[in-house]
This record gives C-alpha cells, sequence and structure tokens, in this order.
C-alpha cells in the first residue's frame, strides 16, 4: 500500500496576521515536493488570513481545535462551519495540550472527530503517552485507549478518511524526538489494532503521522518507518526554511 506522505505545521499559539502572512507566502514560495500533502494550522485569528496567502497553492489549512456544537451559548468556541468557511479543510482534533492543559477527555475528542466528520472536515487525531506511562510500560494501552475512544463511533468508511498523530508528550517540545524505532514501534502497534476493529482496508489506507521535536534532521529516519506516513510539527513550522526542510526529507525516503 502506498499512502503519500503528510506533513502538517501546527503553529499553536504563535503568530500574529502580518506574520502569518508572511510564513504562509514563503512556505508557499518555496515548496517543491511533488507528492506530498503539506498543511498548515494556525491559531484561529490568522486563519482567513493564511487562507488567502495559500490560494491557489496546494498547500492546506487547517484549525487547531474546534468545538462539537455547530453553534450555541459556547463563549470563546468555534464550531466546524465557522472553520469551513475561514478556508480550513482539516482540523486537529485531541491534541495533548488540549488534553492536559485544558481537561480535554477522550469523550470531548470523539464527539470533536464526529462533529468534524460530519461537517465535511479531515480531523487529525492524536494520541500519545506522558514520559510516566512510558516508564511504566504503559504506552501501548495508553495509546490503544485513545485511539479506541476517538474511532469507536464511526464506521470503516469514516476511519479510513482521517489521520491519526502519535506524539509522544515527553517528546513534544523537548528537542527529544522519540527515535525511528520507537515511533515505528507504536505506529506499528496502532495500524494493528485498527486493523482489528475496523478492519485490514482501513488500517492499510490510514496514515499516521509522528509528533514530538520533528526537525529537518531527524525526518528523513522517521519517515523511513514502514508504518510512519509524515509527521505533525510543532517549533520546527514556525520558519519557512525548517518547515520546508521537513517537507523535503519526508519525500526522500
Ligand atoms: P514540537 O515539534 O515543538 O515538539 O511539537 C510537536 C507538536 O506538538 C505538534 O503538534
Amino acid at each position: 500500500v502506498s499512502r503519500r506522505p503528510f506533513i502538517a505545521g501546527n503553529w499553536k499559539m504563535h503568530k500574529t496576521t502580518g506574520e502569518a502572512r508572511a510564513l504562509a507566502s514563503a512556505i508557499v514560495a518555496g515548496l517543491a515536493s511533488e507528492g506530498i500533502d503539506v498543511l498548515v494550522a494556525p491559531p484561529y485569528t490568522a486563519l482567513t488570513t493564511v487562507a488567502d496567502a495559500l490560494r491557489g497553492s496546494r498547500v492546506a489549512l487547517g484549525a487547531q481545535d474546534v468545538h462539537w456544537e455547530r453553534q450555541g451559548a459556547y463563549t470563546g468556541a468555534i464550531s466546524v462551519p465557522m472553520l469551513k468557511d475561514a478556508g480550513c479543510t482539516h482540523v486537529i482534533v485531541g491534541h495533548s495540550e488540549r488534553r492536559e492543559l485544558f481537561g480535554e477527555t477522550d469523550e470531548a475528542v470523539a464527539r470533536k472527530t464526529r462533529a468534524a466528520i460530519d461537517g465535511g472536515l479531515v480531523p487529525i487525531v492524536c494520541v500519545g503517552e506522558t514520559l510516566v506511562e512510558r516508564e511504566q510500560a504503559r504506552t501501548m494501552e495508553v495509546v490503544e485507549r485513545e485511539v479506541e475512544r476517538a474511532l469507536r463511533a464511526l464506521s470503516p468508511a469514516e476511519a479510513s478518511a482521517i489521520v491519526l498523530a502519535y506524539e509522544p508528550m515527553w517528546a513534544i517540545g523537548t528537542g527529544c524526538a522519540a527515535t525511528p524505532e520507537q515511533a515505528q514501534e507504536v505506529h506499528r502497534a496502532i495500524r494493528r489494532f485498527v486493523a482489528r476493529s475496523h478492519g485490514d482496508d482501513v488500517s492499510s489506507a490510514l496514515r499516521i503521522l509522528y509528533g514530538g521535536s520533528v526537525k529537518p534532521d531527524n525526518m528523513r529516519s522517521l519517515m523511513a518507518q514502514p508504518d510512519v506516513d509524515g509527521a505533525l510539527v510543532g517549533g520546527a513550522c514556525l520558519e519557512a526554511a525548517s518547515f520546508l526542510g521537513i517537507v523535503q526529507a519526508s519525500g526522500a525516503a
């Protein structure tokens, strides 16, 4: 099975609109590699600006979170129709920072995943263990639980249309990425788990991204792993040169 490489940049809480326009334009201008799906996920306030800068390019636009209701009295929240209106095709769901810092539960992640699919956005569903959980040899248990809860209510067709991201929390923003072997071990386990829950076809079509201190330097060896299909990049996506370096490295595996 050939799965198209997918490189997504999660800008987190960075970039004013002016900075966002400059970064998006530089990414569009510098993008060479064909055959790789590329996405940027700026903060909400920069979505329309970045959509404008990306117009006519093959860089896709995603948001970093979404609420499951379409509208209503949910102060501070943003809905799927609003994200589509802003030009998004994708949305990150269940990022560990949302889970850890904002108390997002597996149930909330499942509702957001469902809402995204129903509303026509591709969810990029994030899972991953803490350092303590890894040290207690509970990585697979935690990751499988998160995958199971997020995918439980999805039909096989729905499940094959999403993207998963494995982001071990100890590797996020630490400069200490998982080794290619560590990433592959978990990616393979996730793929086997999805094969049992949703079937072999879904499992082999499903793209699983790795996230956590991905840099141009380590992308190639991560990408060389059979079950690593791309990356969800944080810090290194905030400058065009390093993000484009990662895109390029992902194509040369
Ligand atoms: P870093 O690349 O900064 O480690 O962040 C990874 C991440 O959380 C992407 O969503």
